[in-house]
């Protein structure tokens, strides 16, 4: 029996015909509502029957000349049915879009024309997930680490930050996108694969090949490892869009080591980062390489927020205004990790991180900045934690 119910919106009469026939093809799922109009606001009457129908899964068509308003209706509809898997079928040739999709709360995109084994795996996706304990339909988010300047601490920040976020939410995972990746290096993990499999599988990728592409350190953490040698890999954006979106539905946190690697690889994943923390040091070779990063990454669109300053192996030196600084570079200073070279060096040779050495001022520092990266997540754990006590 079809344990999915699905809600389709398509204004093009075929395709709507289509994507019927489709999804009850796939006999894991059902039709049970079938729209030729997309909501315009929150009080459409369209959202409303459609939540009637209570949904497990919605299927926006994006036809080339509506996506603006396909986009609009996807935005729309995952607000006002947040617990709806939302999915869309659209083109794979603009990964702007695809990026657009997934940031309006997108699941899987799917590429047009789609064909029924698409969507089974997409809906066999789906249904694995929700089988899985404590895996909400909710995304991850992404936070990418990127250097001012060449050996400013992008991976050990990147790296530590990880097994912080590990230890304080579970379900984290890191990439090492570095030209060269250290990752493994710190956390002394021998991967068998690397991100290039990941991307070259993009076609099967599922959430079990994944992890099978994946090295597991101890208390959690699952790192997809970098480049073993100094090749650029050079998939496309929609390669990265279409990892990127496997990874948000499996982790609730994913952290990118972008290290010094400034291409078309790291704006897209900035893109579809929740915040994008630029390492410098407090001096000018590193400030002002930090204004010309983000300047280069922000290119691409969206919001300039998402970007803020990490000071790493942070001193008081005279004559550093830091407002100057946030004001040149467009960016706030979030936070400030103290130089401790013997502990970071340490960690680094032994391949046992900071954050596992016990307490050291800079892993306060990197589990304090973790706490304030999720504070909003952190703050609606205690509250369903103290519903829980009162009950
Ligand atoms: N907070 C710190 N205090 C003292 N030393 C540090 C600190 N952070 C990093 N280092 C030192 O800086 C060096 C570079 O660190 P790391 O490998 O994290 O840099 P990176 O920016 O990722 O380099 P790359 O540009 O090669 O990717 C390391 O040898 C480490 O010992
Ligand atoms: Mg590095």
């Amino acid at each position: 029996m079809p344990e999915l119910a699905v809600a389709v919106f398509a204004t093009d009469n075929d395709q709507r015909a289509v994507l019927q026939v489709l999804v009850d093809g796939t006999s894991v799922a059902r039709t049970v509502c079938s729209n030729p109009t997309l909501p315009l606001a929150a009080n459409d009457p369209v959202i409303r029957k459609t939540q009637a129908f209570a949904p497990d899964v919605i299927l926006v068509d994006i036809a080339s000349d509506g996506v603006t308003s396909a986009l609009r209706a996807v935005e729309l509809l995952h607000q006002e049915l947040p617990d709806t898997a939302m999915f869309v079928v659209g083109p794979m040739t603009q990964p702007q879009l695809i990026i657009s999709a997934m940031r309006a709360g997108v699941r899987e995109y799917i590429e047009r024309p789609t064909t029924t084994t698409d969507l089974l795996e997409a809906f066999v996706r789906l249904t694995a997930t929700r089988r899985k304990p404590g895996r909400e339909t909710s995304r991850g988010k992404v936070f990418t680490v990127v250097n001012a300047k060449g050996g400013s601490g992008g991976t050990t920040v990147a790296v530590n930050l990880a097994l912080a976020l590990q230890s304080l939410h579970h379900s984290t995972a890191l990439i090492d996108l570095a030209p060269l990746g250290h990752c493994a290096l710190h956390l002394n993990l021998k991967p068998t694969f690397t991100l290039s499999d990941a991307v070259t599988n993009l076609h099967r990728l599922d959430a079990s090949l994944l992890d099978s592409f994946m090295v597991r350190h101890d208390h959690g953490l699952q790192l997809l490892a970098g480049a073993v040698t100094p090749t650029v890999i050079e998939p496309s954006a929609s390669d990265f869009a279409r990892l990127f979106d496997t990874m948000v539905g499996l982790f609730h946190y994913i952290v990118v080591d972008a290290s010094s690697r400034l291409d078309s690889a790291t704006r897209l994943v900035c893109n579809l980062s929740e915040k994008i923390l630029l390492v410098a040091h407090a001096d000018v070779a590193s400030l002002w390489g930090a204004g010309r990063v983000a300047q280069y990454l922000g290119e691409s669109g969206g919001s300039r927020e998402r970007f803020a300053l990490v000071l790493n192996r942070y001193r008081k030196v005279a004559g550093f205004n830091e407002a100057e600084t946030e004001a040149a570079i467009g960016a706030p200073v979030l936070w400030r990790i103290p130089n401790q070279y013997f502990a970071v060096s340490t960690a680094i040779d032994r391949g046992v991180p900071l954050m596992h050495q016990g307490t050291t001022e800079i892993a306060r520092s990197i589990s304090g900045l973790a706490e304030y990266l999720t504070k909003d997540d952190l703050e609606l754990k205690r509250t369903a934690w103290s519903l829980f006590k009162t009950v």
